[in-house]
């Protein structure tokens, strides 16, 4: 295996990618990936966003491309949602995107207290099964920490089709007095994961937190 693809496969991938994506991949990270090192990204826009676990892109791509005047960071940690997004903003560049391949605790270290006017949480995987609840991702503990990197007044947006990760969630911020507020119960975005809640016929959701 060559170094390029041993460096590429560091990551998750479900599949391998063709040449040309992989290719494209290693060509445009380059300038895509977040560099905790440099925060020039920071001082660049007068507000940020972060999507979670972005999965193939559509929701973030969207927002990147409606508010050019602002930045989106989006951490995925599965290279394949992240090789669509890349070719995506190879065809279509956009300067206000920052990408990070890797697990969204390692990238919470590496940012600014206060900087995020939004965090989007869409369809994080539910772990049904009462044994795995602890591998969810909207604990206290995860919460509390996405509270640090929020501005006052910011927003944390998770949406879910599960009743019962929304209300351990809703649990979990109670455990946490005075951080955050439902601001907003609305319609959840139509990612990939919330069309197939809707083909299988469960009710999603996405509860809209403010930071008070
Ligand atoms: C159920 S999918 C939802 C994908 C997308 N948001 C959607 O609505 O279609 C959950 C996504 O979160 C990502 N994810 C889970 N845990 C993560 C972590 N610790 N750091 C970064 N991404 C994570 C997974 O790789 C997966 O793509």
């Amino acid at each position: 295996m060559d170094q390029q693809r041993r460096r590429l496969w560091g990551r998750s991938l479900s599949r391998p990618l063709s040449p040309t994506l992989e290719a494209l991949y290693e060509k445009r990270m380059g300038t895509l990936s977040y560099d905790t090192k440099d925060q020039t990204f920071w001082k660049t826009f007068s507000s940020y966003t972060l999507e979670i676990g972005f999965g193939d892109g559509e929701h973030f791509l969207q927002m990147v491309r409606a508010h050019p005047d602002q930045g989106f960071i989006g951490c995925e940690r599965f290279i394949n949602g992240v090789a669509k997004v890349i070719k995506s903003l190879d065809e279509n560049p956009a300067s206000n995107v920052r990408l990070y391949v890797d697990d969204i605790h390692l990238l919470l270290k590496n940012i600014p207290r206060s900087i995020l006017s939004k965090i989007y949480v869409l369809f994080p995987d539910p772990w049904p099964k009462k044994r795995h609840n602890k591998r969810r991702l909207l604990n206290r503990d995860f919460i509390t920490q996405c509270h640090h990197h929020i501005t006052p007044g910011g927003l944390l947006c998770m949406a879910s089709d599960i009743e019962d990760y929304r209300e351990f969630i809703q649990e979990e911020i109670e455990t946490i007095p005075h951080l955050f507020e439902v601001d907003a119960i609305t319609e959840a975005p139509l990612t990939k994961y919330g069309r197939k809640a809707v083909r299988e016929g469960r009710t999603s959701k996405m509860f809209i937190y403010k930071k008070i």
